[in-house]
């Protein structure tokens, strides 16, 4: 059968970086977020007896065997195989409208989506708590990318990881005019992954306890903010949870500084713009790309004075987005 799913990236108002568990992919914290509509991926899957290897096309380009992102994918179809006592091969032909692997959480997008879409191209009805669950072994944050609106990822408690998933905090309708601005400062692909990076981190800063437990405690903090919708305490929030992880991240040997000039700009020229009273935060996953955490009344006037930005390349404009979904028309 050959199913054709889209899915969502997501952006964490509070992060994780850092896994407990390497073989069940669970993390040291919870982490929050805000699924986005308008940074999205879509995925067709098919498993057939054509097929006497699996292929992965993303963007066009047909990724090697030996390649990461082949790696990735095959490891993801191995678990569904697993689940669906199947040993056939799949092609998957996947894009996305979006700079791929530049902390635009293309990885969330393109796990949740290559899961839903596998996962019903393979046969299987899972809930989506079990997708999550699934998600998660491919890409953390990919397990957050099957909420609509606001999620939690539970860092769980049990030696199984079988409580460590994503759940919905609320639906997109509890905040509508809940807006994220994207500023692309560069659409080149971060030298250090996300994965790797966190490993290294967790074995080496000197602030990984802090970061985690802190994080713990803003991720709770974070659904209180969510479902009060305290527009003003979440962004700060979300700001400083940002910084702590990034904070970890640096002090990481070798250190990962996903910052570059263009982020630096618009860190800079948010601060100013909060002095001058707008209520407007930054966010900034594994990349070089800030987050703007907004309200829709003040869309335009942020438009216009970040674009003004000579490191700004382009502003994307997200509102809080669907989970994943199959459609009809198929990539191949
Ligand atoms: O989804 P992963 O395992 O590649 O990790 C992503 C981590 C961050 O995006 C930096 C933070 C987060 O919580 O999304």
């Amino acid at each position: 059968m050959k199913v054709t799913a889209k899915a969502n990236a997501n952006i964490a108002l509070t992060k994780y970086w850092g896994k407990k568990d390497a073989a069940l992919k669970t993390p040291w914290n919870s982490s929050t977020s805000v699924t986005l509509e308008g940074l999205e991926t879509t995925t067709t899957v098919e498993f057939d007896k054509q097929y006497k290897k699996d292929v992965f096309v993303l963007d066009g380009k047909e990724y090697a065997e030996d390649t990461d992102e082949y790696k990735e994918v095959k490891e993801q179809l191995d678990i569904i195989r697993g689940k669906a006592k199947s040993k056939l091969f799949a092609k998957v032909v996947s894009k996305n409208d979006f700079p791929t692997a530049a902390g635009f959480a293309s990885s969330a997008s393109g796990l949740a989506a290559l899961t839903f879409a596998a996962s019903k191209a393979a046969g299987l009805e899972f809930s989506v708590e079990e997708l999550s669950k699934i998600s998660r072994m491919g890409s953390g944050s990919a397990s957050r990318s099957l909420i609509e609106g606001f999620a939690i990822w539970h860092k769980g408690s049990r030696a199984d990881g079988d409580d460590s998933f994503a759940e919905q905090i609320a639906p997109i309708s509890h905040w509508l005019d809940f807006r994220i601005l994207g500023c692309v400062t560069s659409k080149k692909a971060k030298k250090v992954k996300s994965r790797a990076g966190m490993a290294q981190s967790v074995k080496t800063s000197p602030i990984f306890e802090t970061w985690y437990t802190t994080a713990e405690k803003d991720a709770q903090q974070m659904v209180k903010l969510i479902k009060e919708k305290n527009f003003e305490a979440l962004g700060q929030l979300a700001q400083k949870n940002c910084i702590l992880m990034h904070a970890c991240a640096m002090t990481t040997t070798p250190p990962i500084i996903y910052w570059t000039d263009g982020t630096m700009q618009v860190i800079h020229r948010v601060f100013e713009l909060q002095d001058e009273g707008m209520k407007a935060y930054f966010t900034i996953d594994g990349g070089p790309q800030v987050k703007v955490i907004c309200l829709e009344k003040d869309v335009p006037k942020l438009k216009e004075e970040l674009s003004k930005l000579d490191l700004v390349q382009e502003i994307i404009d997200c509102k809080p987005g669907k989970g994943p979904r199959v459609v009809k028309e198929h990539l191949f």
